[in-house]
């Protein structure tokens, strides 16, 4: 799909709108003036603006009306010439704003006013040609979701690069235990790669939302006008085509009024989000001293301006902490929808900040946090050395003496007392003494110590899914060749 710098951003604050007709090049543009006698009062312009944040759609409407022309041409409502001096301004007027010397002025309402204007200034009245079998409410749907369908792939790119280097710290702890945790306690030990590709799994099913997403938002909302369609013999497949949309929408009211994809979008971006934070959470924790488990390289930690021995963690809270405003961006953006009548209505304009906040989010997030997990310098020896720590051998144990016939109910009872034992006099279970084993059962002999071994326990967890290095090596595989396929798919 398209792929360019972005279009410069607009002056943030519009100055008062003035009062007037609609003019061709000199003074403001409005798109509505005709059957008004004064212009808009100063309070009512500063509500309604949206160019301010709308104005990165500026290509995306531009694209659109090249198409839009086209379809005119056909239906014969365009003559060659007049065609070909459309398109060519709207070429110059599309290389101005990447420029940066054709931009929003303060009077332009929005980004169809403003590049309205800058065709007016181009080709005169033939400009307003333009305008004929469309509205802005059909022009700001499929605007929005070009706009999304084309950053959809962007923020796949970015996210693609976050698995991977999970997966390049996964393929490098193929042999690493640590100990696994439930409850924030040690549990039973696993691989660090089965843990971090616990992440990608995630992740990777976010990859696989967006691409669903994306075949439900490949419906192009041109040729609703402002509702109904238009008597004008218009061709939307062709324009849906021409844009890369799968197809044209079967409803123009459903068209130009939903706004199921943005919000389903946001979603897709909020889960994202509440996958980085518990990544980011993880992070956090490994970093402390309590755990130790990894250093965060230089370049992304950062320090304390009183505390000179302090390195903090940041990247990974503030992946933590951004998953608040990207479920807030969902949240939001479904109570506008809440309650709406068909078809259009200006409510809708306030389903692009949403958009945009989770879109700019992600993009900054997911390189930050690829960097991070890239960098990581795990402590292998401290891992190794803490893998079993907490009695975290215990259910080999008991599933030793269920392999020999004990009932597991019994087994848990017998393995539950030599914990205590182990307690009490301060000793792993693999330190017992052949006698106190004795003492606490005599189910308890001697070769029972022979699966109290971290390597052991882990190769033992062979079932699927399970921690066993021959299961990991699978699922490394199986998320390589799915990562490809994400990066193929965000290049499309
Ligand atoms: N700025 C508007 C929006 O974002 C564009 C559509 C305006 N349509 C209208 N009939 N006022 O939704």
């Amino acid at each position: 799909m398209i792929s360019e710098a972005e279009t410069p951003d607009p002056p943030a604050e519009p100055a008062p709108a003035t009062a007037g007709g609609a003019a061709a090049a000199a003074g403001p543009v409005r798109l509505w003036g005709g059957r008004f006698e004064s212009g808009p009062a100063e309070a009512l312009a500063r509500l309604s603006v949206s160019v301010q944040f709308d104005w990165r759609l500026a290509r995306y409407d531009l694209l659109a009306s090249a198409a839009h022309a086209r379809v005119l041409h056909k239906a014969q409502l365009l003559a060659d010439a007049e065609l070909a001096r459309l398109l060519a301004a709207l070429d110059d007027l599309g290389r101005a704003c990447q420029a940066g010397t054709f931009r929003p002025s303060a009077q332009d309402e929005d980004v169809h006013t403003a590049l309205e204007r800058g065709l007016l200034e181009r080709v005169g009245q033939l400009g307003g040609k333009l305008r004929a079998g469309r509205s802005r409410n059909d022009q700001i749907a499929t605007d929005l979701r070009l706009y999304l369908r084309d950053h959809v792939r962007m923020i796949m790119a970015r996210l693609t690069e976050l698995e991977l280097a999970l997966i390049g710290q996964a393929e490098l702890h193929r042999d690493t235990p640590v100990p696994g945790m439930t409850h924030l306690q040690h549990a039973q030990p696993v691989l660090l790669a089965h843990q971090l590709l616990a992440h990608v799994h995630a992740f990777a099913r976010d990859a696989s939302r967006m691409r669903d997403w994306d075949a439900r938002a490949a419906v192009s909302p041109l040729g609703s006008g402002a509702l109904a369609g238009s008597s004008l013999p218009l061709d939307p497949d062709a324009v849906a085509a021409e844009l890369g949309f799968a197809r044209a929408a079967d409803n123009s009211m459903d068209a130009v009024s939903d706004r199921d994809f943005a919000a389903e979008f946001c979603f897709v971006a909020a889960l994202l989000g509440v996958h980085l934070s518990r990544l980011g959470e993880e992070v956090a924790l490994w970093a402390s001293h309590e755990f130790g488990w990894i250093e965060i390289d230089d370049a992304y930690a950062t320090g304390s301006s009183i505390m000179p021995q302090k390195k903090n963690p940041d990247v990974a809270e503030l992946a933590r902490g951004k998953a608040g405003r990207l479920i807030g961006n969902v949240t939001g953006l479904l109570a506008t929808l809440k309650g709406l009548p068909l078809s259009y209505n200006r409510d809708l304009q306030e389903d692009k900040e949403p958009v945009f906040d989770a879109v700019d989010t992600l993009l900054t997030v997911l390189p930050a946090m690829a960097g991070l997990i890239g960098t990581l310098r795990f402590h292998t020896e401290r891992l190794k050395a803490t893998a079993a720590a907490g009695h975290a051998l215990a259910t080999d144990l008991a599933e030793l003496l269920v392999r020999r016939g004990t009932a597991f109910r019994e087994a848990h009872e017998v393995v539950g007392h030599l914990v205590i034992w182990c307690q009490v006099h301060d000793c792993e279970l693999a330190d017992v003494s052949d006698e106190d084993l004795e003492k606490v059962s005599p189910l308890l002999t001697p070769d029972v110590r022979d699966v109290l071994t971290v390597p052991g326990a882990i190769a033992a967890r062979a079932s699927r899914g399970g921690t066993a290095p021959a299961r990991v090596a699978e699922q490394l595989t199986r998320l390589r060749a799915d990562v490809q396929d994400q990066a193929a798919w965000a290049a499309s």
